[in-house]
C-alpha cells in the first residue's frame, strides 16, 4: 500500500483540518495516511523512505511561514527526489510562506507536485483585540472539498510541476516584517512578555498552551519565557485574567495593526466579523 506523510503546524485548529482532508483524498484512493503536528515533533526523521509522497502544512505568520515551521524544514535531510507537496493557511495576506517551504524542499532534492492554500479563521489576538476576527469559519465545506480533490489527485499522480510562486508581500508588509523575526522575538521582545503578578492567578494556561514550551513556572508559579518564542501570543491570549502583556502592545506595534486591520476590513474579498476578545475568551458581536 501507498504511503502519504503529512508534516503540519497548527495552533488553531484550521491547517490540522486542511491536512485531514488531504488525507481523506489519499485514503480516498486507498492510501495510508500518517500525519503529524510539529508541536508534538520537532525533529524530522533522518529520512522519508517509508512514504511515497510527503506533504508540509503551515500557517502563514506575519507574512511567512511560522519560525518552529522554518527550523524543521532546514533541517530535514536530503530528499533524493522525493515527491512533496505544501499547502499554506492565511487569514487575511498570505505573503510568501509558501515560497520559502517550496524553495528549501526543493534544495533538498525534493520533487514538487502540488501547492494549495486556503483561508483559515484568523486567531491573531492583535487583531482580535482590534475587534476583528478575519475569514470566519474557514477553512469552510468547499474549502474542504477542495482540499480533498487536491489529496486526491497526488493520489493519482496529478502532478503540477510548474506552480507559479506566491507574489512577494506589500511594501508595508515588509517593513513590518524587518521587526518580527526569530532574533529580535528572542533576544529582545522575550524580555518584554510580562506577567502582572496582581492578576496572574498561577493557573498555567499560559505554559499550557505555548506550541514550543517556551514557557517555564517559576518558585512563585508566574511564567516566565525562552527563547524558542514564535510570536503567535497564545499565551496572551488564553490568559484567563490578562495578567500578560507582550510587545505586540508597543506604540510602533499598534501603528501596524491598525494599519492592517483597516486595509483587510475595507478589503471586499476578505469577510470580517466583529469580536470582542476578553479574559481568554472570543465572543461574536
Ligand atoms: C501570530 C500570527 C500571525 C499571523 N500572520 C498572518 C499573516 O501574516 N497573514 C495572514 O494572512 N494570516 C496570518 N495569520 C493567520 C493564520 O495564518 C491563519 O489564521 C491560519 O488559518 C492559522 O492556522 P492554524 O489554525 O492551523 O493555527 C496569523 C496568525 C497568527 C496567530
Amino acid at each position: 500500500m501507498k504511503k502519504c506523510l503529512i508534516v503540519y503546524f497548527s495552533q488553531g485548529g484550521t491547517t490540522k483540518k486542511t491536512g485531514e482532508a488531504i488525507a481523506a483524498g489519499f485514503q480516498a484512493e486507498g492510501w495510508a495516511t500518517d500525519l503529524v503536528n510539529l508541536n508534538a515533533n520537532l525533529n524530522p526523521p533522518s529520512s522519508f523512505d517509508e512514504y511515497d509522497i510527503i506533504g508540509f502544512g503551515a500557517p502563514t505568520y506575519f507574512y511567512k511561514p511560522p519560525f518552529n515551521v522554518t527550523e524543521y524544514i532546514e533541517k530535514l535531510p536530503d530528499l533524493n527526489g522525493k515527491p512533496f507537496f505544501v499547502y499554506i493557511l492565511f487569514g487575511t495576506y498570505k505573503g510568501d510562506a509558501g515560497n520559502f517551504i517550496r524553495k528549501t524542499l526543493t534544495e533538498k532534492n525534493g520533487r514538487e507536485t502540488g501547492y494549495l492554500t486556503t483561508r483559515g479563521a484568523d486567531m491573531f489576538l492583535g487583531y482580535l483585540r482590534e475587534g476583528s476576527l478575519f475569514s470566519p469559519d474557514r477553512p469552510n465545506e468547499e474549502d474542504l472539498s477542495i482540499a480533498e480533490k487536491f489529496g486526491k489527485g497526488l493520489a493519482n499522480g496529478n502532478y503540477n510541476s510548474s506552480i507559479p510562486k506566491d507574489q512577494a508581500p506589500a511594501f508595508l508588509n515588509k517593513l513590518e516584517r524587518l521587526f518580527l523575526t526569530p532574533y529580535l522575538f528572542n533576544h529582545i521582545y522575550t524580555k518584554f512578555f510580562k506577567v502582572n503578578s496582581d492578576l496572574c492567578i498561577s493557573c498555567g494556561i499560559c505554559k499550557k498552551v505555548c506550541p514550543t514550551c517556551n514557557i517555564e513556572m517559576d518558585e512563585d508559579k508566574k511564567p516566565v519565557w525562552g527563547k524558542d518564542c514564535i510570536g503567535c501570543i497564545n499565551c496572551e491570549m488564553k490568559c484567563p485574567t490578562e495578567a500578560i502583556t507582550s510587545p505586540f502592545a508597543w506604540p510602533l506595534s499598534k501603528i501596524f495593526l491598525k494599519m492592517n486591520v483597516y486595509k483587510a476590513s475595507h478589503d471586499p474579498e476578505i469577510v470580517t466579523v466583529p469580536v470582542k476578545q476578553k479574559n481568554g475568551k472570543l465572543i461574536r458581536l
